[in-house]
């Protein structure tokens, strides 16, 4: 009894609780929402869209209530590009996701606040990433060899007389991806079969809970689910972490030298996060030495690790703190440690595999549902490559029309409408509306490309919208931001449009596709697809045809 009444009292409390209202922050208010949930349940199925929507009665820039936590709406090209571009910095933080933050502790990218340590990594994995996205690098060859391996595994299923579910061929893109992603980061694909697919059933299980996941920032009282969701996470990110320490065994020895020799530690992102790690950590026990006479040069990776948090919170004399701060501004990347490395590498594996297999996904689907351009296509690829080669980076630039619908299947759809929540860095004042630090924002970028100051029937699917009147391919409209704008935009772009371009074509050349079940077609509703973290394609099956 004394239990029972407990409850209903807690359960009464929160339900007729007002939300927490900031009162600096002077941003019109949106819908009125339920006490406890806000808006939650108003948002519906299609956040994206209702945000649309209330966008036309409350304006581009509204707040709302998820849980108690007030949240900022940004709708529109215009707003999102003033907030992201001409206000960038303040509008670049990240707030603590509860189910992110559990897992990546803050470190890496998607889940670091903006700050130091971020700048340092998102600059390291820019850069390295456009080294191994370069032309005929082995992210290319790679990729090649395991499209090659996918189109095999087809052929063989088709003569069975097979149809492939979105689910399948989805895992069949991840498979892909994730190899990709594999090769950045470790120099090499993952040959043992049971490993890999042990590793697939982890990242697959993990985004199937993220929606639930993101309940957990809004309605603490759903965290007490969060035992089982947060196992699988961490399961992941522990065999990630293992191939990790797995990996940084093959550089023992190099590690007891203070200079490493510069020609090595330069073909994948581990090895050039080491060399930045260890060279820091080098001119630092330099320092230490010169000034202790240390001596102590242990090879090992966890002791190494701990030295350095050691040493950085240790107390020195001023006079040593002045001359290391003299040396630590020559070494680029002074916040490297290994917890941001396993974090960057789950990060990637997070951001660039279920990203590029949504995408292509609905890249087929599109192609499948709209026959025409699906012939268009193939005459293209066929001119161009024939019906053997396998497509190049160097090709990229002659298949015009290619380029044209990929680009139109991420406009129209969006892999995620919503940009992971953003916060503000400090106070600011936006378009004259005060908004306090640490405010939730979230962009809705599927607004951005069905803005119809920007593109004429932004509900058609018209890959010509991105071709100039010679049939050259051009994509300079200011609202096509699928992969975001400013601070925080996606730092695979670049791989990420090589590897769609590499897949995609590579099917169209040897296989028709078209929908299993002709009633599919014309269901409107299916082409919405299926919200969640992102738009995911819905449920049909194709039919592959041999070409
Ligand atoms: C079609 C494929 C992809 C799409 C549509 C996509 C889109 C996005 C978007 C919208 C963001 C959010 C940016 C924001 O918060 O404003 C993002 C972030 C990110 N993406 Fe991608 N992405 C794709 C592929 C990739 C690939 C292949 C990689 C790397 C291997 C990658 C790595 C990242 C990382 C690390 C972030 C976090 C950046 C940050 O917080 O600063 N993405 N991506």
């Amino acid at each position: 009894m004394f239990l029972f009444i407990t409850t209903l009292l807690i359960t009464l409390y929160y339900l007729f609780k007002k939300p927490r209202e900031n009162k600096n922050l002077s941003v019109p208010s949106g819908p009125r929402g339920l006490p406890l949930l806000g808006n939650i349940l108003q948002l519906g199925d299609r956040p994206h869209e209702k945000m649309f929507e209330w966008s036309k009665s409350y304006g581009p820039i509204f707040r709302i209530y998820l849980g108690s936590e007030q949240v900022v709406v940004l709708n529109g090209a215009d707003i999102v590009r003033e907030a992201f571009i001409e206000n960038g910095e303040e509008f670049a933080g990240r707030p603590k996701l509860y189910m992110i933050h559990a897992t990546l502790k803050g470190k890496g990218l998607i889940s670091s606040p903006y700050n130091s340590d971020f700048n340092e990594h998102k600059k390291f994995l820019q850069s390295s990433l456009n080294k191994f996205g370069r032309r005929r690098s082995s992210l290319e060859v790679n990729c090649l060899q395991t499209i090659r391996e996918t189109l095999d595994e087809y052929r063989e299923r088709i003569d069975n007389n097979f149809e492939y579910t979105n689910k399948q061929m989805r895992n069949n893109i991840s498979r892909i991806a994730s190899q990709n992603v594999l090769t950045m980061t470790f120099g090499t694909r993952m040959h043992d079969k049971k490993l890999f697919s042990h590793l697939m059933d982890l990242i697959t299980e993990n985004f199937e809970n993220t929606a639930v996941a993101a309940a957990f920032n809004f309605l603490p009282i759903t965290r007490m689910f969060k035992t089982f969701i947060l196992r699988n996470v961490l399961r992941c990110s522990e065999f990630l972490n293992n191939l990790i320490s797995e990996k940084l065994e093959e550089y023992h020895e190099d590690m007891d030298q203070f200079d490493l020799p510069s020609e090595k530690y330069e073909s994948n992102i581990i090895e050039c996060y080491l060399k930045e790690l260890l060279n820091s950590v080098c001119l630092y026990d330099k320092t230490i030495a010169e000034s202790f006479y240390a001596t102590d040069r242990s090879a090992s990776y966890n002791f190494l690790s701990r030295r350095l948090t050691e040493k950085r919170r240790s107390s020195l004399s001023i006079e040593l703190v002045n001359n290391m701060n003299k040396i630590r501004r020559k070494s680029r990347y002074m916040s490297f440690s290994f917890d941001h490395l396993s974090s960057i590498v789950q990060d990637l594996f997070i951001a660039g595999t279920e990203t590029i297999s949504t995408s292509l996904n609905w890249a087929l689907i599109y192609a499948a549902k709209y026959l025409d351009y699906q012939d268009k296509l193939v005459a293209e690829i066929e001119n161009v490559l024939g019906k053997e080669k396998l497509p190049t980076e160097s090709d990229r630039s002659k298949l015009n029309f290619v380029q044209a619908f990929l680009n139109e299947t991420m406009r129209i759809i969006s892999a995620g409408p919503i940009l992971v929540p953003r916060s503000t860095t400090r106070d600011v004042v936006f378009r004259g509306y005060k908004i306090p630090e640490n405010t939730f924002i979230m962009a809705n970028i599927w607004s951005c490309m069905r803005d119809p100051n920007y593109w004429s029937e932004p509900n058609e699917f018209r890959p010509e919208r991105f071709l100039d009147q010679n049939g050259n391919f051009v994509c300079k409209n200011p609202a096509m931001m699928p992969f975001s704008i400013g601070k925080r935009a996606c730092i695979g772009e670049n791989i990420a449009r090589l590897q769609m371009y590499l897949i995609f074509t590579s099917l169209l050349q040897k296989f028709h596709f078209s929908f299993a079940n002709d009633s599919d077609l014309n269901d409107e509703k299916l082409m919405k697809g299926i919200p969640g973290v992102g738009l995911s394609p819905p449920h049909v099956s194709l039919k592959l045809r041999l070409r």
